[in-house]
C-alpha cells in the first residue's frame, strides 16, 4: 500500500481539511506513517497568515526536497492558503513540487494522484467545500464542521479573503445531517468553522435560510452532542440571538471567542473592521449582562500601521476593561497584496516588541484573575489524553475552554468532574472528583 504524511500549519479550517485530505487518501488506499520520511506522498496543507508562518513552511519544504532527491518517485504535495497565494509560482520557485492546490481544491488532490500526468499540477480555482470529502479525524470524540469557507471583509492587514475566497455557507440540512453522523459515530464535541460564522446563512436561497443562531439551535437538537463550539465570530454581527442562544442551549458552551484586534478605534477603521472600540464593549457588556460567567478571549495584533503609544495604550485599557480569559496575540505582519502591507507608516520592530512584551503582561495578569473564580468549583472537563507535562497526569478541557490537567482515572473522550485546586493563565490543576466517579457506578 502507498503511504502519505500530512503536515498541518495554520488554523483549525487547516486541521479540518487536513483531516479531509487523510480521509480521501484512505478512500484511494493510502496508509497514514508516523514520519515524513517514511511516505510515498508528503503533503504539506500550509498557512499565509503571517511572516513567521512563511518562513516556518521553507524550512520543512528544505526537508521534503532532501527527501524527494533521494528518492524521486516520492510525490511532494503543497496545499492550503500559502499555496493558493503563490498559485503557479510554487512551481517556480520550488520545482520539486508535484502538485499544489489551494483550500477551495482539496478534492482535486484525488484527480491527480488517480491520473497518469507526471508533470507538476496546481489547483486553484475556488470552487467546493472540503466538508463533503470523507474525514480523518484526529480525536474520536471530537469534530470540526466546515459551516462556510471564504471571507466577504475586506479587513486591511489580512491575507484570507485572497487565499479562501467569497463567503459560500453550506446549506444547513446538510450541516445537521454531518452532525448527526458525527454523533453516531462518537463524536461528543463539535467545533463549527468558518472566517465569520455569525454571517452564515445570508447568502443561501429562500428554501435553506437560517441564521447562524438558528443553526446553533438545530444542532444543540442532536441527541448525542454535548458541546459545541465556533470560531470566528466578527463583532460586527455578533447579535443578542448568538448571545441568547449561549444562555438557552444545553450544549452551547460558555465561551466566545470576539477577536478585538485593536483597542483604537483610529485603527480600527484602518484595519477596516466596521466597529468602534465603543461598539466592542457595547457587545461584551451585552455578554455579560446575559452570561456573567462566559469565558471571552480575542485576538489582538500589535503594531499595525500607523499605531501611536496612544493607540496602543487604549488596547492595554480595553484588556484591562473586558478582562479577557485569555488573548491570542500577534506582531502585525506586512501580507502580500494586502492594503496594509502598502501604508508608508509602518511601526519599527523594536517598538513593536516593547508593546507585545507589555501587551503580554496584561493579558496574562487578566487571564490569571479570571481563572481563580474556578479554583473549589467541580468542574465538568472533557478527557482528551495524558498530560502533556506528567504523563501520569490527564489533561482535558472544560465547557469555558481552559485546559485542566488532573489527576484520577479516565479515558479519553470521557466526560468527568473535576474540583479544581488552582488555576493559572494558561491552565487550571484538579483532581477527579470521588463523588462523580461515585455517581457514575
Ligand atoms: N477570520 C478570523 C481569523 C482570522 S486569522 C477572524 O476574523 O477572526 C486569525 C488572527 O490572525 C486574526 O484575528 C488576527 O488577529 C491575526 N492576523 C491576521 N492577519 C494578520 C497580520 N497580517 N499580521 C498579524 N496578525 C494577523
Ligand atoms: Fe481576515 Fe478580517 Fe476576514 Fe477575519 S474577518 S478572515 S481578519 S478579512
Ligand atoms: Fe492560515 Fe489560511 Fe487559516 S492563512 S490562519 S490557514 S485561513
Amino acid at each position: 500500500m502507498p503511504t502519505y504524511h500530512v503536515t498541518t500549519f495554520g488554523c483549525q479550517m487547516n486541521e479540518h481539511d487536513s483531516e479531509r485530505m487523510k480521509g480521501m487518501l484512505e478512500s484511494l488506499g493510502y496508509d497514514e506513517v508516523g514520519d515524513r520520511v517514511e511516505a510515498d506522498l508528503i503533503l504539506l496543507n500550509t498557512c499565509s497568515i503571517r511572516e513567521k508562518a512563511d518562513s516556518r513552511l521553507i524550512a520543512h519544504l528544505g526537508h521534503a526536497k532532501r527527501l524527494k532527491s533521494e528518492d524521486p518517485s516520492r510525490i511532494i504535495g503543497v496545499g492550503g492558503c500559502w499555496a493558493q497565494s503563490l498559485k503557479d509560482e510554487v512551481f517556480e520557485r520550488f520545482p520539486f513540487v508535484d502538485v499544489a492546490f489551494g483550500p477551495g481544491q482539496v478534492n482535486r488532490l484525488a484527480d491527480f494522484l488517480n491520473s497518469d500526468q507526471l508533470t507538476a499540477q496546481g489547483y486553484f480555482e475556488f470552487e467546493g467545500f472540503t466538508g463533503h470529502l470523507p474525514s480523518k479525524r484526529a480525536r474520536e470524540f471530537q469534530g470540526w464542521v466546515q459551516i462556510s469557507v471564504g471571507c466577504n471583509s475586506v479587513c486591511s492587514y489580512c491575507i484570507v479573503p485572497s487565499t479562501r475566497g467569497r463567503e459560500v455557507s453550506r446549506p444547513p440540512a446538510e450541516l445537521i445531517g454531518e452532525v448527526a453522523r458525527l454523533a453516531e459515530d462518537g463524536v461528543k464535541e463539535v467545533t463549527l468553522l468558518g472566517q465569520n460564522v455569525n454571517s452564515y446563512g445570508r447568502d443561501l436561497v429562500a428554501s435553506d435560510k437560517m441564521t447562524f443562531a438558528q443553526l446553533l439551535a438545530a444542532i444543540d437538537r442532536v441527541a448525542g452532542i454535548e458541546r459545541i463550539r465556533y470560531t470566528s465570530p466578527h463583532p460586527k454581527d455578533m447579535g443578542e440571538d448568538v448571545i441568547m442562544a449561549h444562555a438557552e442551549l444545553a450544549s452551547l458552551c460558555e465561551h466566545i471567542h470576539l477577536p478585538l484586534q485593536s483597542g483604537s478605534s483610529q485603527i480600527l477603521k484602518a484595519m477596516r473592521r466596521t466597529y468602534s472600540r465603543e461598539r466592542y464593549l457595547d457587545r461584551v457588556a451585552l455578554i455579560r449582562q446575559h452570561l456573567p460567567d462566559c469565558a471571552i478571549t480575542t485576538d489582538i495584533i500589535v503594531g499595525f500601521p500607523g499605531e501611536t503609544d496612544d493607540d496602543f495604550d487604549q488596547t492595554l485599557e480595553v484588556v484591562e476593561e473586558v478582562g479577557y480569559d485569555g488573548a491570542f496575540t500577534f506582531l502585525y505582519s506586512a501580507r502580500r497584496d494586502t492594503e496594509a502591507a502598502n501604508f508608508s507608516n509602518q511601526v519599527p520592530q523594536a517598538v513593536k516588541a516593547d508593546r507585545m512584551a507589555r501587551l503580554l503582561t496584561v493579558v496574562q495578569r487578566c487571564a490569571d484573575a479570571r481563572a481563580q473564580r474556578f479554583v473549589g468549583q467541580t468542574l465538568e472537563v472533557l478527557v482528551e489524553g495524558a498530560s502533556r507535562k506528567d504523563a501520569s497526569w490527564l489533561r482535558g478541557r472544560t465547557r469555558h475552554n481552559k485546559v485542566v490537567n488532573f489527576s484520577g482515572l479516565a479515558s479519553p473522550g470521557q466526560t468527568v468532574a473535576v474540583q479544581i485546586q488552582s488555576a493559572n493563565h494558561q491552565s487550571l490543576v484538579g483532581e477527579a472528583s470521588l463523588l462523580a466517579h461515585a455517581s457514575a457506578l
